[in-house]
């Protein structure tokens, strides 16, 4: 009987990937020569059916696997959850639009075989390495201004960390997988500085093409994504992604607050309407802008939006009791005003945060 046993799992994330497909797997036969591989493609319910594309694909082709998530969303996560459903010593990273150069696989693979490294980045930026066709100007800047803020977090000179076409040894991928955050864009950098200084880095130089089908899902939301893991990792970890975009959102409410308060006055409420009114227009306002933003890997629609607008207010009520519970009690312990004031605001923040997580947004938090 003959085994299939690939030497590497090539990981492809898709949304709205159909027409390219086809070509990655007819790509990859021609690239990988002699060497055992599998393709997962892990789509996440693209309305175009990628995932129906990819099912097909698999059944004439063993070698061809497919993960289909539902209620989820984000390239790294996706990354994250095909490479732990295999099983090959190596693992590689590729994205569907056909941007990276698959013939340099096989290189990528030798280096890693061969001991040279543990992590092998495909570069835009190194030897023959080019974007030129691949990015827009404008794209092009902010790739080398992140390039030098994940360089500060890496800890050392990696000409492309923001790459999305890697490969690595399985044992560096599953010993860092529980610390990635697979909320974010760039999932290299991630990898890079969850292993900081305990790995070879190898690079190899390739072609950055034009896009051939669909449009990038690169936008605000990645950028911000990859600020948020910026700081994540220069907490040491400690603050989640999250929280950071939970406690900005807070912050724009206090501004709704203000504004809607001003106008309740205006229109001649009386102070403790128009201060009602406020409190009433800043939750809503934080709940719409979280569900659009810091849970929008879990966004709820329809009649689930109207009931989880509903269990927010109740979780920003007990949280306001709590802040007060908290302030008052230093304060009548003598703590000067402001010390009780922020006390109060970060116990009430975080039991937002952590409650919206629990009841109104149900995932786990990370
Ligand atoms: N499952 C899943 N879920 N896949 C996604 C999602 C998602 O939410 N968003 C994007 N993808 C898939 C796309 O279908 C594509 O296969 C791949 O991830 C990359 O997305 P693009 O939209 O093509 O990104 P890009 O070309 O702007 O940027 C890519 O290339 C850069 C250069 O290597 C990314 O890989 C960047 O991280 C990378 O820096
Ligand atoms: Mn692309």
């Amino acid at each position: 009987m003959q085994r299939f046993s690939p030497t590497v799992s090539i990981i492809v994330p898709t949304f709205n990937e159909s027409r390219n497909l086809p070509r990655v797997v007819c790509l990859l036969e021609k690239a990988m020569g002699g060497i055992p591989w599998e393709v997962v493609f892990v789509d996440d319910d693209s309305p175009d059916g990628t995932w129906r594309v990819a099912k097909e694909l698999a059944r004439a082709d063993a070698r061809v696997r497919c993960i289909r998530r539902v209620g989820r969303r984000g390239l790294a996560g996706a990354c994250i959850e095909g490479a732990l459903s295999s099983a090959a010593p190596y693992v590689a990273v590729m994205d569907a639009d056909l941007q990276h150069d698959e013939t340099v696989l096989p290189a990528m693979v030798a280096k890693l075989e061969n001991g040279e490294a543990e992590i092998v980045i495909g570069s835009r930026f190194v030897g023959d390495g080019s974007s030129v066709d691949g990015f827009t100007a404008r794209r092009a800047f902010a790739s080398r201004v992140a390039t030098r803020l994940a360089s500060l977090l890496i800890g050392r000179r990696v000409s492309d960390p923001m790459s999305g076409f890697f490969a690595l040894k399985r044992e560096v991928f599953e010993a860092v997988a529980p610390r990635l955050v697979p909320s974010g864009f760039k999932i290299l950098v991630d990898i890079l500085a969850s292993t900081r200084g305990q790995v070879r880095i190898a690079e190899v130089a390739y072609r950055f093409r034009s896009r051939q089908e669909g449009l990038s899902k690169f936008d605000t939301r990645a950028i911000l994504d990859f600020l948020g893991l910026l700081l994540h990792r220069m907490t040491g970890g400690m603050v989640s992604v999250r929280f950071l975009f939970f406690m900005v959102v807070g912050s724009t409410g206090i501004a709704i607050h203000l504004l809607a308060l001003r106008a309740g006055l205006l229109a001649g409420l009386g102070f403790d309407a128009a201060q009602s009114l406020a409190t009433v227009a800043a939750m809503t306002s934080n709940f719409l802008v979280n569900n659009q933003l810091t849970y929008s890997d879990m966004k709820l629609k329809g009649t689930a939006a109207l009931a989880g607008l509903l269990k927010f207010y109740v979780v920003c009520g007990v949280g306001a009791l709590a802040n007060i519970g908290v302030a008052s009690w230093l304060f009548l312990s003598n703590k000067d005003w402001w010390i009780a004031g922020i006390a109060g605001v970060i116990v009430g923040a975080t039991f937002n945060y952590t409650m919206s997580s629990i009841i109104v947004w149900r995932q786990q938090q990370n």
